[in-house]
């Protein structure tokens, strides 16, 4: 992309919301964000449900493995789709349906026939994941104002967190409520049923909600349909502008690209553009760090130190709070200093706890458990890592994917380096069951390397993206 008018330019990157439409932009960030939130429950959700699953068809460990991983397959395919799809149809209506598509898999799930109908729902709903961690950070920040577009965008990622710490707390409450038993009866429904099927509340409040927001003025632009967009940078922006000018301006940039999103993706060739690369990488690094594993497997690490297994989920609902704080330090500091500083200073904290895990890990376990000095340093080193992985990587890369690239390619590469992120959590979190058992301590020194050479990638290929126009992305 070459040719934003530099005059132009200057003007959209200083305008910020006007206080009085701030209120407004920000209902807008957060109903987009709901998609967010079911993407954290329903990937965690899971977790609750795994015991009874196996019991119920009678499974063995790895189909079992099998089954819940091929929902992330969905994600993958869902995210690589998702992006084509709103360039085609506008970003409101992919939202739409990935609500119905959350929704069916919610009471597909809960009320299986089979073991094949249930990982049938789980695909489903991986795909709805896939869509919504696609067009919830384009979305957004094809709204936002310039000057909080880092802090809207990271909305997405607060939504995350709080939907993986809700559905840890409602595991916990049902598992509790049941007994202690994932099969045992509440309100007619066996515990496991419940967890899945309540997801059927956020998801039809996320379809109702993208009923309540406007269409993204740039999709609306890309569609020559140049009065809505300007109705809608005026609900965002205030009429204060030169409106006129700024629908020019984000025209002016689309026409100047190729008129295929599809092909445009592709530098000159089979491969990718070099900005798509960009984003394929950040989205790898963040997921080779083992920040799943903290999540998916946290009960390795609480019963290392002695913690009762049916407990195990209160204690993850800990990590999510410390998940949590980080996020919104992240919040605070993502428009004043940078996405690039706050990566950096992230991917340094992130060395420091995971390389004390190693440390930890390469003691002996003595009946399942970690000499007690050992213990407690890997369960505080995990949490340093959980940490600085929140107030960094977690929120610049769904920022930086939803901005960083040019407006005509936004969605489509969007789109791929998201499937390419869910493809690297599969892999991450299908190899650590045997990466563990051959040793803990070294799967720990890989995922520190991937936080040691996220540096330099930063350092040489990130661009940053803090107060740019979307016009000036590329
Ligand atoms: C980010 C990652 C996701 C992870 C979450 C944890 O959203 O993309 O994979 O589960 O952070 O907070």
């Amino acid at each position: 992309m070459t040719s934003s008018a530099p005059q132009s330019s200057r003007s959209i990157r200083a305008s910020g919301a006007h206080p009085d439409h701030l209120g407004h932009v920000i209902f807008i960030a957060a109903a987009a964000a709901m998609g967010g939130f079911l993407f954290g429950y329903d990937s965690s959700v899971i977790n609750g449900a795994v015991e009874a699953i196996r019991d119920r068809y009678d499974i063995g460990s790895a189909a079992l493995a099998q089954v819940i991983a091929i929902a992330l397959i969905g994600c993958a395919i869902g995210a690589a789709t998702a992006g084509r799809i709103a360039d085609r149809i506008g970003r409101i209506r992919v939202m739409q349906i990935a609500a119905v598509l959350f929704t069916v898999s919610a009471v597909g799930s809960a009320l299986p026939f089979s073991l094949w109908d249930f990982a049938l729902w789980r695909v489903v709903g991986g795909f709805a994941i896939g869509m919504a961690s696609v067009i919830g950070p384009a979305y957004i920040a094809e709204v936002a104002p310039p000057a909080y577009r880092g802090r809207l965008g990271s909305f997405q990622q607060a939504a995350i967190v709080i939907g993986i710490a809700v559905s840890q707390l409602v595991n916990w409450g049902l598992l509790n409520a049941s007994g202690g038993d994932q099969r045992g009866t509440l309100m007619g429904l066996e515990a496991w049923q419940v967890m899945l099927g309540v997801m059927v509340v956020p998801a039809v409040l996320y379809g109702l909600l993208s009923f309540a927001i406007p269409e993204s003025p740039r999709f609306l632009i890309s569609v020559g349909r140049r009065e809505r967009a300007r109705e809608i940078l005026a609900e965002v922006e205030g009429e204060s502008g030169d409106l006129d000018a700024r629908v020019a301006e984000i025209e002016n940039a689309m026409n100047s690209e190729h008129k295929s999103a599809f092909k445009d993706l592709l530098g000159g060739g089979f491969f990718f553009k070099p900005i798509v690369w960009i984003g394929i990488g950040l989205s790898v690094f963040q997921q080779f760090v083992g920040i799943n594993v903290a999540f998916y497997y946290s009960s390795t690490l609480w019963q290392s130190v002695g913690v009762d297994p049916t407990e195990s989920f209160f204690y993850s609902f800990t990590t999510s709070i410390i998940n949590i704080v980080g996020t919104v330090i992240a919040m605070i500091f993502v428009d004043r200093i940078g996405r690039r500083p706050l990566a950096i200073i992230g991917s340094v904290g992130m060395v420091v706890g995971l390389a004390l895990e190693a440390w930890a890990f390469s003691f002996d376990l003595v009946d399942g458990r970690l000499p007690a000095a050992q213990g407690w340093i890997a369960l505080i080193a995990a949490h340093v890592f959980v940490l600085f992985f929140a107030l960094s990587w977690g929120v610049v890369v769904w920022v930086m994917l939803g901005e960083m690239f040019p407006n005509r390619i936004r969605a489509a590469a969007l789109g791929v380096a998201a499937s390419a992120q869910w493809i690297a959590n599969w892999a991450i979190t299908a190899s650590f069951p045997s990466l563990a058992d051959w040793n803990l301590s070294v799967t720990y020194v890989i995922y520190t390397a991937f936080a040691a050479l996220s540096v330099p990638f930063v350092l040489r290929y990130v661009k940053e993206t803090k107060g740019k126009a979307l016009e000036e992305m590329g």
